[in-house]
């Protein structure tokens, strides 16, 4: 724990110069990028990297090329003061929050085309240009940040795999790492967008956690996938969720498995809930 606040930089010069310091005294660099209005879930990563890396810089910012229009852009919270007092209570050594112009210069002319697990038909197929975004901001930050490790989440499974995909294409130097989700404590995986719902959602929203597991449970033992999954998507819509999808994936390359042997699996879904869309996963246990 630290009562001091850390150092926030805004320009990429600024940061290249700060991991150039440490970098000559030979620390390992450790790098969580987020949006902002950071929970507890990131704060994890935070420590994460903290295990793997002497020093720990994480980047605040909300990424316009991975919203499309009609998405929450506008509306994303921006706690950046917060944010930064919350990074120090977990060490971190810097904040990168960068200007728009910063990452995107005028001019700016370059795309990331994304395959592999960013074509599965699961967020990909609600978000059509979603990970083209995440990737090319994902690329230019490990790129500026010129860091050892980076942390993701498991929370965004899908962006994990990307993540990890891009890294291995492009030869970028970092180590890709991904920590577990964090929940609350009745098992709603925490995300800056849960302070959309309302009273009544926030209520409702374990239920999707619930159906998850109890599905991996019954895979685990046995039960048909398509049984299995076809009853948890029927339990989470009568609950008042509109589901995008409820799928039973391969948990290496997202490919869609039939039986348990299939595997490792992985559950993942998106669903709204109102107007907050919401997405998580579990592991299916392996069979023994
Ligand atoms: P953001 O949604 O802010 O998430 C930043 C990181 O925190 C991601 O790796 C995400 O998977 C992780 N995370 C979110 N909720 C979590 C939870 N409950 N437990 C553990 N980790 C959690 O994901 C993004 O930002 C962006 O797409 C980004 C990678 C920063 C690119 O713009």
């Amino acid at each position: 724990m630290s009562a001091f606040p850390i150092q926030t930089v805004h320009t990429l010069a600024e940061l290249r110069q700060r991991v150039a310091l440490w970098r000559a005294r030979g620390e390992r660099v450790g790098f969580v990028p987020t949006m902002g209005a950071l929970h507890d879930g990131h704060l994890s990563l935070v420590e994460e990297a903290r295990r793997r890396a002497r020093r720990v810089m994480v980047s605040v910012f909300v990424n316009p090329t991975q919203f499309a229009a009609g998405e929450d852009f506008d509306r994303y919270p921006r706690t950046l003061a917060a944010d930064v007092e919350r990074l120090a209570r977990v060490d971190a050594d810097l904040c990168y929050a960068p200007a728009a112009e910063e990452i995107y210069p005028p001019g700016f002319s370059t795309a990331v085309t994304v395959g592999g697990p960013a074509v599965a038909d699961l967020e990909d197929h609600f978000r059509p240009t979603h990970f083209s975004g995440v990737a090319l901001v994902v690329a230019k930050l490990l790129n500026q940040a010129d860091c050892d490790v980076a942390v993701f989440g498991e929370k965004d499974y899908q962006q994990l795999l990307v993540i990890r995909r891009l890294a291995r294409d492009l030869d970028l130097r970092a180590e890709i790492v991904g920590a577990p989700t964090l929940r609350e404590a009745d098992g709603l995986a925490m995300s800056s967008r849960n302070i959309y719902l309302s009273k009544e959602e926030r209520a409702v929203a374990p239920a999707l956690h619930r159906a998850l597991t109890e599905a991996a449970r019954l895979i685990a033992e046995g039960e048909p996938i398509g049984h299995v999954m076809a009853g948890a998507r029927e339990e989470i819509a009568a609950k008042g969720f509109v589901i995008d999808y409820l799928e039973a994936r391969h948990a290496e390359t997202l490919a869609r498995v039939a039986f348990r042997h299939d595997g490792p699996i992985r559950l993942l879904v998106a669903a709204k809930l109102g107007a907050t869309r919401l997405i998580d996963n579990v592991a299916v246990e392996a069979p023994r």
